[in-house]
């Protein structure tokens, strides 16, 4: 396969994306195209697709059949703002114990990601996959119990939150991870492959007498949390070497710097972003700035004007103010590659609703990353938007009212 680089192309910083989670709402393939095309047409370059979490797993996994065989649907889901969310506490137990009781789930064929890397080339947008491990495991240890420990055996996830569920990280959890990337790298082209590693709750590990052995063998203290710290990052430079072995570059959740990023990596700075986004490039690690500015699943605004959401958001001015290099000192900011947008999908359960989310933001975004300092003022940019907004109507997007 060849890896498609993502070439220079005028904008300001090469990568310029957003991410969509397919896993807690399914989107189904012709609204991805959509974004797809929508991306093109305000001069975004990368889709960063998140194929796996707790509440779905949306790959088709060859090797590994029960991915979509088991853990591609969940059989219900929670209703509202489960009671936990934001609190300390694993288990995401829902306040209101209210469930819709219908199953919900879907997930894509190899062969429908080919094509969709194929039309996304066509349109200058590379599709960048993520398959989140070791943590938010719930659906594949549903799936395939053995992945986790003792046997234990759990339903897809049914609410929000963390979920405790993790993947062993000895042989055999290697071996499923391989096995998964391997097959990532032969769909996608994409010089850059995510392994999320977001987290990843150390409770399992700490417990397990499989880990704790791991972790003694490290020459580390299975008493200490900050050894299993130490056995993700173990995890992620595993990983980064197989990665590398097919030619690409692993890309992380901000976590993956917290027992020590592997060389060879990309940060993606989202949890006390300016200060993950200085720690990682100080050690000269480049990064994609991902704050939470930028969660689109946050509402427009304050929330009592605005549907549900995870809560109020930054509005079109705020996100068009973006500086891409907060944080990062000025002898560093080469390593800032670019910046991306999240959807989170949790509040976001159909297409129309994820246009309401993301546009028109994504529009500031996609200025603010292409033309940097050159773009124009809020001013001017709120001239021009309603144009810009009619044709993505064309597409059959329809956005958030303009202010
Ligand atoms: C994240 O928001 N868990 C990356």
């Amino acid at each position: 396969m060849t890896v498609c680089l993502l070439p220079p192309d005028g904008g300001a910083v090469p990568y310029r994306g957003v991410m969509m989670d397919p896993c807690r709402h399914f989107v189904p393939l012709p609204e991805v195209r959509r974004m797809v095309e929508a991306l093109a047409l305000i001069r975004m370059n990368v889709l960063h697709l998140h194929l796996s979490d707790d509440q779905g797993w949306r790959f088709e996994s060859l090797k590994w059949p029960r991915l979509t065989t088991h853990a591609s649907s969940r059989p219900k889901t929670v209703v509202g703002r489960p009671g936990n969310y934001g609190r300390e506490g694993l288990h995401p137990e829902n306040y209101l114990n209210k469930y819709d009781g219908t199953e919900h789930g879907g997930f894509y064929t190899q062969s429908e990601l080919r094509k969709l890397v194929t039309f996304a080339k066509s349109k200058g947008i590379t599709i960048v996959p993520e398959i989140d491990m070791p943590g938010h495991m719930r659906a594949a240890r549903a799936a395939y119990p053995e992945l986790g420990f003792n046997g234990s055996v759990h339903e897809v996830g049914c609410s929000w939150g963390v979920y405790s569920e993790v993947l062993r990280v000895d042989e055999r959890g290697v071996q499923f991870a391989k096995d998964i990337l391997g097959e990532i790298c032969d769909v996608f082209d994409s010089p850059y492959v995510h392994i999320g590693g977001d987290e990843c709750p150390k409770e399992e590990w700490s417990a397990s007498p499989i880990s704790r052995e791991q972790v003694k063998g490290m020459g580390l203290n299975p008493d200490h949390l900050d050894s299993y710290h130490r056995l993700q990052a173990w995890f992620t430079s595993e990983m980064a070497a197989f990665l590398a072995s097919k030619g690409r570059k692993l890309l992380g959740w901000d976590e993956i710097l917290d027992g020590g990023a592997p060389e060879g990596v990309v940060v993606m700075a989202w949890r006390d972003w300016t200060h993950a986004a200085e720690r990682a490039t100080k050690a000269g690690i480049p990064i994609v700035q991902a704050p939470s500015l930028l969660y689109f699943d946050y509402a427009q605004g304050p929330e009592k004007d605005e549907p549900l959401s995870i809560g109020p958001g930054a509005t079109l001015e705020q996100v068009y103010a973006f500086d891409v290099y907060k944080g990062v000192p000025d002898e560093h900011r080469a390593l800032v590659l670019g910046t991306q947008a999240q959807l989170w999908s949790e509040y976001i359960p159909n297409p129309k609703h994820l246009w309401y989310m993301a546009f028109p933001r994504l529009i500031a975004l996609a200025d603010v990353a292409y033309y940097g300092d050159k773009r124009d003022s809020y001013d001017e940019f709120l001239q021009k938007l309603p144009a810009r907004v009619e044709e993505l109507r064309k597409l059959g997007i329809d956005g958030h009212p303009l202010p």
